[in-house]
């Protein structure tokens, strides 16, 4: 979503100014193209030097430089920039562009634009919970501008409060949202990712390799591009993607149930998950000794949640998944049909770059129209976007989902 965005990031002069050099950093590896504003203060905390390292580009401090890359800098930057970040955005910044002062190059940089613009607050809570603060805030919200809330932590002047800037990831995902076209607003997505766990006994459980990046990859895109979400997860490593309801769940009894409460209201299922087909037969309340000896483990079948939905859905896309290891678009042509879904996403396990843990991907789109799109080896988070792209298209021809 960052590649080949040009960002222009204003730094102001709070202590969380150093954080603005990781932050970068992430931004370039990301793709995007930087361009850094910093203010007087700023350079108090941080060099300009460094942020030119890691920027790989030159960075602007005065108003009344000799012309360097651009020309009237404040309005060439205002041109050039998809979006604008300020981080950290200190009591300071955030007063002067409520009140509409232009006092040096960032100030009048943002004047001169109009391009989506994100505000990242960080500074002590008490000067955050400052009413005027709190007022200046609100305006720039009502002007447009996209402000971040602060985190809670320990904070640099040794108190514990609201203040801090918002972790980087949380910073590059509300970036990446502010830079997506919203033409998922009104659309409710339930998406399934990760693995599930069968256990056997307190300490012992079946389980596969899905990580749930695909799809929490696909939770994201999803509501980046302005849908309603809920994740139904598996046990996974990541925390959870911001702006999603999520339902944590460990079984595959436990997701029958969570998806049975929750599709109705979706106008787009996307089980991303890697259910468990069968689960033991009973478990054991207490740990199984090795002493007693373990004759064997039984197993009766789960049921089969996305064949269960396929049966009773009317309207709406049904998007399953297909992870196999021979005859990939054979066996994902026959799901599709079999378990009645809408479009299938087909990817062998055989593939270098594709399957579980990766952060990238190879498939294969399949509907049930018979199209087929091969898609090269891209991001999880592209591959989602593709996945949504082709289910809008589905739409289109199938008319506003209803379900019964
Ligand atoms: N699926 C499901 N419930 C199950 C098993 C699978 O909803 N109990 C869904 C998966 O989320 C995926 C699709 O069905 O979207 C295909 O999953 P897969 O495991 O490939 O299919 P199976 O029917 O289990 O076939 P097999 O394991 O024999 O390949």
């Amino acid at each position: 979503m960052l590649v080949n965005k040009k960002i222009v990031l204003g730094i102001t002069g709070g202590i969380a100014a150093y954080k603005a050099a990781e932050l970068t950093r992430v931004l370039v590896k990301a793709g995007a193209q930087v361009r850094v504003i910093m203010t007087k203060s700023a350079m108090e905390f941080i060099t300009p030097l460094t942020m030119q390292t890691l920027s790989q580009g030159p960075v602007y401090t005065d108003m009344f430089a000799p012309a360097g890359e651009f020309d009237m800098a404040h309005i060439s930057l205002a041109d050039f920039a998809d979006a604008f970040l300020i981080a950290p955005a200190t009591g300071n910044i955030i007063g002067k562009l409520a009140s509409g002062i232009a006092d040096d190059l960032l100030t009048t940089t943002l004047m001169a634009q109009n391009k989506p613009t994100l505000v990242c607050p960080a500074m002590n809570d008490k000067m955050l919970a400052n009413p005027v603060v709190q007022d200046n805030i609100k305006k720039l919200r009502q002007y447009g501008y996209e402000v971040m809330e602060s985190a809670v932590g320990e904070l640099a002047c040794k108190t514990s409060g609201a203040g801090r800037l918002p972790d980087i990831p949380v910073i590059i995902d509300a970036l990446e949202s502010l830079l997506t076209p919203k033409d998922y607003e009104g659309e409710e997505v339930l998406v399934t990712a990760g693995p599930t766990q069968e256990p056997l006994d307190p300490v012992r459980y079946i389980t596969n390799l899905s990580s749930g990046k695909m799809g929490y990859a696909l939770a994201t895109a999803a509501r980046h591009r302005g849908a309603s979400v809920t994740l139904i997860s598996g046990p996974c490593a990541m925390p959870a993607p911001p702006g999603v309801k999520i339902i944590n769940v460990r079984t595959a009894l436990e997701m029958h149930e969570a998806v049975m409460k929750n599709f109705t209201k979706a106008t787009v299922i996307v089980k991303a998950a890697a259910v468990a087909d069968y689960r033991p037969e009973s478990v054991s309340e207490e740990k199984i000794k090795k002493s007693k000896g373990l004759a064997g483990i039984r197993l009766v079948p789960n049921p089969d949640i996305i064949a269960e939905i396929g049966a009773k859905k009317t309207r709406g896309i049904l998007v399953g998944f297909a992870m196999e290891t021979q005859e990939l678009l054979a066996n994902a042509r026959l799901k599709l049909a079999r378990k009645k879904m809408d479009m299938i996403v087909a990817n062998s396990l055989r593939e270098e770059g594709a399957g579980f843990g990766t952060d990238t991907n190879i498939v294969t789109i399949i509907d049930s129209n018979g199209k087929e799109i091969r898609l090269d080896k891209m991001t999880k988070s592209q591959v989602a976007h593709r996945i949504l792209d082709h289910v809008k298209t589905l739409k289109k021809k199938k008319g506003p989902a209803k379900r019964k």
